[in-house]
């Protein structure tokens, strides 16, 4: 029986002692990851001990996770609650847990490659021998299946529990191998410990969700939800179907679509779902599909032509803290300004004649704002931009940011009777032919 998953306060968790002997201070090896959780949340429940006396829970996994939702002020965390005969029991499960944590999803994959090729052979060999034996027994042709203990046997040498998790392993695997670019996102994640097989699973039989049964909405606000099929997690990242609708309204399959600002690389998969091409950059790839370049630059050459340039850039001031103060997001207001542009301009010069532009900006409601002002309207810069470029306005979409705030944030806003801002504009325009 699985064990039973509880959401516990913070404060109930214990770092393990044991743990931080062994394996060292988590604090130390934390960037990563707490900026995953940032956007994400935690994905992966903790494994923890029953409450002991004093009502506290030892973490037996997760001490990173827990380190960095103490950071990030998170007040509870999904736990699967385990218990242990004894402390040696307790300890030798924590170590098992640290063990599996320490190969990463792709090694166990290339130690299964391995083991597959020892281990199918032998497995045809006892097929053939199955099938010799029985072959004058009709009721036992078909009973044994020997092609299921390979992927058992493989599954317990490479430490991955049962077959069934070890073939959902080897699809994602195989579809790495293949070149699947979202596989490839989610191989960052479950190197990462940021995703559980099932999930990456999951996300893979949801490769269609933009293919075959797309129902777009035929309206023009925009309000997803984050989907982690597409992209990996990144501090700007936006749903995915905001980008699907725009290849759905305004380009055609086999296209070429551009993103200069790539980020985690939701455009990407997403391009891929719908059979569009994609060249993608960012000043600081995440993912060897993104390639270096400074979009100040303007946009390479190889990508001239192009269908369709999509553009979410870093928001003025916001996130500053993730990107780094000499990036856009840092600028004083006037020089976001020329930046945008810039890449307005940047883009007319690359698109194709009738391709067109995608420009999502949100309203700078909280910092920076010029005296006496409650707002800047960057989707108003944002128009004046690329009508200066020379684009003819098609549509202004309303993408509200849901859920783009902790709880922590609406509880504070809500005491202060403060609005939070979830305005968020894309802007759609055409370079004439
Ligand atoms: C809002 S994020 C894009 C998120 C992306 N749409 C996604 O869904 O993951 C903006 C990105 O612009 C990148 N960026 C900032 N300044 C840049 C520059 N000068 N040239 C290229 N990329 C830049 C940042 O590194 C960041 O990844």
């Amino acid at each position: 029986m699985a064990a039973p998953i509880e959401i516990l306060p913070i404060e109930s968790l214990e770092l393990s002692a044991l743990s931080l002997a062994v394996y060292g201070d988590p604090e130390s090896e934390l960037a990563d990851l707490e900026a995953s959780i940032r956007v994400d949340g935690v994905l992966v429940p903790l494994v923890v001990a029953p409450r002991d006396d004093r009502g506290l829970s030892e973490v037996i996994s997760g001490n990173r996770r827990l380190a960095c939702a103490r950071r990030l002020g998170i007040s509870n965390l999904a736990c699967e609650i385990k218990a242990f005969a004894d402390e040696p029991e307790k300890q030798r499960a924590m170590l098992v847990y640290n063990r599996q944590r320490r190969k990463r999803f792709s090694q166990l994959m290339r130690e299964a490659d391995l083991l597959e090729a020892v281990e199918q052979p032998k497995a045809a060999e006892r097929r053939a021998a199955n099938l010799r034996q029985n072959q004058n027994r009709p009721d036992r042709r078909n009973s044994d299946n020997r092609q299921g203990r390979a992927d058992e046997t493989i599954a317990q040498l490479i430490g991955l529990g049962g077959k069934d998790l070890y073939r959902q392993a080897r699809s994602i695997w195989k579809a790495v191998l293949a070149g699947d670019t979202r596989a490839q996102s989610s191989l960052i994640l479950l190197d990462r410990e940021e995703k559980t097989i099932h999930a990456a699973y999951k996300d893979l039989r949801r490769r269609d969700r933009f293919s075959a049964n797309f129902k777009p909405t035929p309206y023009d606000v925009w309000s997803f939800r984050h989907d982690r099929a597409f992209g990996i997690p990144h501090p700007g990242a936006i749903p995915p179907a905001i980008v699907a609708h725009t290849l759905y309204y305004y380009t055609n399959p086999g296209g070429i679509v551009v993103d200069p600002m790539a980020g985690g690389g939701t455009t990407i998969d997403v391009c891929a779902s719908m059979g569009r091409r994609c060249l993608a950059y960012d000043i600081e790839p995440s993912r060897s599909d993104i390639k270096k370049h400074d979009v100040r630059s303007g946009i390479p050459v190889e990508a001239s032509g192009c269908d369709l340039i999509f553009l979410d850039p870093p928001y003025h001031t916001m996130l500053v803290d993730a990107y780094g103060p000499e990036t856009v997001a840092g600028m004083p207001f006037s020089g976001w300004v020329e930046f945008l542009e810039a890449v307005a301009s940047a883009a007319f010069e690359t698109l194709a004649p009738g391709g067109h532009i995608a420009l999502l900006l949100a309203n700078q409601t909280e910092k920076d704002l010029p005296r006496g002002f409650g707002y800047l309207d960057h989707a108003f810069y944002g128009y004046q931009a690329i009508v200066k470029a020379g684009f003819l306005p098609q549509r202004r979409i309303s993408c509200p940011m849901s859920g783009a705030f902790l709880p922590q944030h609406v509880r504070k806003a809500r005491e202060e009777g403060r609005l939070l801002g979830q305005v968020r504009d894309l802007l759609i325009a055409r370079k004439p032919t």
